[in-house]
C-alpha cells in the first residue's frame, strides 16, 4: 500500500516550477505570525495560487503590502480583525489556520488549549459561514483537540464535511524523513515515513517499518529514533528558549500539505498525505493515517498498513490520550454559548 505514496519530489521545488495555471483562492488565518509569514511567502511563490488572502488580528496590512511586491501572479489581499474575516474567507478554496499561541519551554501542547480553543472555534465559525465548501487545514495546537473543535463548530452550522477538515501533521512526517535520512546517509527528499495517530508526544506514531525505501534499525536505535520524532517539537521549543516553537519548518510542512491538497483538487492522481481527520480506522473518532486526496478532499482513507508488534504497542499507548483530547475539544464546543 505504501509504495503508492507519492511524496512531493525534491521538496517544494516542484510547485515552484510547475507551469500549470490554476486559480485557487487560499486564505491564511494568523498570517502575521511566526508560521503565517513564511507560509504566506511560500504560497505567494506558487503558481497554484491565484489569490492569497491574509487574515490576522494584527499587522496584516504590512505583511500583505510586503508580499504583494513579489513578482508572482497571486493577488495578495490583507484583512485585519473580525470585521474583515468575511472578506478574507468568501470564495476561498483552501483555508490554512496557524492562528494561536505557541508553546514556551515546560509547556505541553494541551497547555495551549484555553487560549487556542476559542481562537480556532471563532475562525471555524467564520469558515462555516463564509466558505463552507473550502478545504480547512488546521495547524493551531493542540491539533488533537482543535480538529474536533473545528468539526463540531461546522456540525453546528450543518456544513461539516469530514473529507475537507484536516489537522496538519505533516511536520512529523518531514522530521521523520529527515532524521531517518541522516541516520542512513540517504537523500531526505527520497525518504517517506508515514506518521499516524495524532500530533502530541506519544500520540505521534512513526511507522518506520513502512518507510520507503526500506530501512532497518536495531532495537537500541529504533526506540531513541521514535522518541526523537515524538519530541522533536519540544527540541525546537527548548532551543528557541522562550521565543516560540517551530515556525520555519512548519511553514515548509504547511506549504507542502497545501500544495498536495491543491494538486489533488486540480486532478493530479495518486496524491497521498497523512493528516489527523475524522476516522473509523481505530477506536479514536479522529486519527491520522495516509489519505488519498482528490478533487473533493479525502478520496480514500488508506488506513493502517501492517504494523510490527512494537508499532501496535505505540498505537495502544496513544489511544487513551487521543480519546481524552478529542473529548475535550468536543465538550468545549458543546459548552460554548
Ligand atoms: P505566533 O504567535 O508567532 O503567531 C500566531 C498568530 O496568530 C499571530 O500573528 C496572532 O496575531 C494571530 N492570532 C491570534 N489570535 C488570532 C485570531 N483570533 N484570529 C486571527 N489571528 C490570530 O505563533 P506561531 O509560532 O505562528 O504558531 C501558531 C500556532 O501553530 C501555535 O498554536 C503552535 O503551537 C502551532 N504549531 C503547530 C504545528 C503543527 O505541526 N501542527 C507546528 C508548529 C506550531
Ligand atoms: C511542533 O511539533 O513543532 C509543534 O506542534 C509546536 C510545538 O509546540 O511543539
Amino acid at each position: 500500500m505504501f509504495s503508492r505514496i507519492v511524496r512531493p519530489t525534491a521538496g517544494l521545488a516542484r510547485c515552484l516550477s510547475t507551469s500549470a495555471q490554476n486559480n485557487a483562492k487560499v486564505a491564511v488565518l494568523g498570517a502575521s505570525g511566526g508560521i503565517g509569514q513564511p507560509l504566506s511567502l511560500l504560497l505567494k511563490n506558487s503558481p497554484l495560487v491565484s489569490h492569497l488572502s491574509l487574515y490576522d488580528i494584527a499587522h496584516t496590512p504590512g505583511v500583505a503590502a510586503d508580499l504583494s511586491h513579489i513578482e508572482t501572479r497571486a493577488k495578495v489581499t490583507g484583512h485585519l480583525g473580525p470585521d474583515q474575516l468575511k472578506a478574507a474567507l468568501e470564495g476561498c478554496d483552501v483555508v490554512v489556520i496557524p492562528a494561536g499561541v505557541p508553546r514556551k519551554p515546560g509547556m505541553t501542547r494541551d497547555d495551549l488549549f484555553n487560549t487556542n480553543a476559542t481562537i480556532v472555534a471563532t475562525l471555524a465559525d467564520g469558515c462555516a459561514r463564509y466558505c463552507p465548501e473550502a478545504m480547512i487545514c488546521i495547524i493551531a495546537n493542540p491539533v488533537n483537540s482543535t480538529i474536533p473543535i473545528t468539526a463540531e463548530v461546522m456540525m453546528k452550522h450543518q456544513v461539516f464535511n469530514p473529507n475537507k477538515v484536516f489537522g496538519v501533521t505533516t511536520l512529523d512526517i518531514v522530521r521523520a524523513n529527515t532524521f531517518v535520512a541522516e541516520l542512513k546517509g540517504l537523500d531526505p527528499a527520497r525518504v517517506s515515513v508515514p506518521v499516524i495517530g495524532g500530533h502530541a508526544g506519544k500520540t505521534i506514531i512513526p511507522l518506520l517499518s513502512s518507510c520507503v525505501p526500506k530501512v532497518d534499525f536495531p532495537a537500541d536505535q529504533l526506540t531513541p529514533l521514535v522518541g526523537r520524532i515524538q519530541e522533536a517539537g519540544t527540541e525546537v521549543v527548548k532551543a528557541k528558549a522562550g521565543a516560540g516553537s517551530a515556525t520555519l519548518s512548519m511553514a515548509y510542512a504547511g506549504a507542502r500539505f497545501t500544495f498536495s491538497v491543491l494538486d489533488a483538487m486540480n486532478g493530479k492522481e495518486g496524491v497521498v498525505e497523512c493528516a489527523f481527520v475524522k476516522s473509523d480506522v481505530t477506536e479514536c473518532k479522529y486519527f491520522s493515517t495516509p489519505l488519498l486526496l482528490g478533487v473533493n478532499g479525502i478520496e480514500k482513507n488508506l488506513g493502517l498498513p501492517k504494523l510490527t508488534p512494537f508499532e501496535e504497542k505505540l498505537v495502544a499507548e496513544a489511544v487513551d490520550e487521543l480519546k481524552a483530547s478529542i473529548k475535550k475539544g468536543e465538550e468545549f464546543v458543546a459548552n460554548m454559548k
